[in-house]
């Protein structure tokens, strides 16, 4: 039994724009977006789920609401597909679903930034600790990362923050953590710096989109100002935190793909394809004989 209170909550913020995926982001938000055969939003709630979540809260905005509609029961589908006889997508659709009660959503009313977003989610959390997860960074992994996250929590409490390896040449990109002693299995996390100039990043790890947070975060986000591109800034908030309350790294050796970015997005459809046996034995050939045509001549 651990002595720190217990992670039960997680906060997806599900508000941004998605510009960079404008015009398929229009009218479908882009956590709805597949890969492979689920929406992207799915892969992270699973995560949650599989690290012992018990309440799922979303933070969506205008043009979202379809992300309701996902994580509620489709009544009309399901007797039609109980009526045809279709058991396999019926217990696809069921294994989905969270319990009646175990989701909140609340509207964040402008994208002011993750910070912003994340406040949001502060009166449905309440005075306890909370997993974050970035709703666009999806993971490939044998053990989950929010579980081992939380396995860690539970030796060390405070707050973590998950990390994973990044080349050098690519730390300007991201959030870089500055690493400390080890800890259980984990390390103390000395400082975080957001999108470090080109050779200035004290470490090559980069935040890889999971949180575990104490809830003074969120009296730290109610005043705090707009930092980087005029957003409120959960980074800028963390560090604040970080003078009081102790933090944690945790380095992932999962793979993770950003599902914000069309690169990472396409990467992910291919890795994802690739690790199924059935689709990778057709796709195999398939992408061999593209990559030939158009390989360079000589
Ligand atoms: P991003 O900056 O990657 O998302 O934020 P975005 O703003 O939707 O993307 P682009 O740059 O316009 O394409 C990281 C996460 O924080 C959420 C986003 O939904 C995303 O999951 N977010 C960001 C909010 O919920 N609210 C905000 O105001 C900003």
């Amino acid at each position: 039994m651990s002595r720190y209170r217990p992670v039960r909550k997680a906060v997806f913020p599900v508000a941004g724009l998605g510009t960079r995926f404008l015009p398929a982001t229009k009218a479908v938000p882009k956590e709805m977006l597949t890969v492979v055969d689920k929406p992207v939003i799915q892969y992270v709630v699973e995560e949650a789920r599989a690290a012992g979540i018990e309440h799922f809260v979303f933070v969506t905005g205008r043009n979202k609401g379809v992300i309701e509609d996902h994580f509620d029961i489709q009544v009309e589908l399901q007797q039609t597909l109980q009526d045809r006889g279709k058991t396999e997508a019926l217990e696809i659709l069921q294994a989905a679903l969270p319990a009646p009660g175990q989701t909140s959503f609340t509207r964040q009313q402008a994208p002011l930034g993750l910070g912003h977003a994340v406040w949001c989610a502060r009166e449905i959390v309440g005075d306890e600790p909370f997993a974050l997860l970035l709703p666009d960074m999806i993971m490939q992994y044998e053990k989950g990362c929010l579980s081992s996250m939380v396995e860690l929590y539970e030796k060390v409490g405070g707050n973590i923050v998950s990390t994973e390896e990044v080349a050098m040449e690519e730390t300007h990109k991201y959030g870089i953590v500055m690493r400390g002693q080890d800890v259980e299995g984990g390390f103390r996390l000395e400082g975080m710096v957001e999108k470090p100039a080109r050779g200035t990043a004290p470490s090559n790890l980069f935040i890889n989109g999971r949180y575990i947070l104490q809830p003074e975060i969120f009296s730290i986000l109610a005043t705090q100002q707009a930092g980087t591109g005029g957003e409120i800034q959960l980074t800028d908030a963390m560090l604040t935190l970080a003078e009081k309350q102790p933090f944690f790294g945790y380095t992932f050796t999962g793979r993770t793909f950003d599902c914000g970015s069309k690169e990472g997005f396409i990467k992910a459809n291919i890795a994802y394809a690739l690790a199924n046996p059935e689709l990778s034995q057709i796709l195999r050939p398939e992408m061999e004989a593209l990559l030939s045509e158009v390989s360079p001549k000589k």
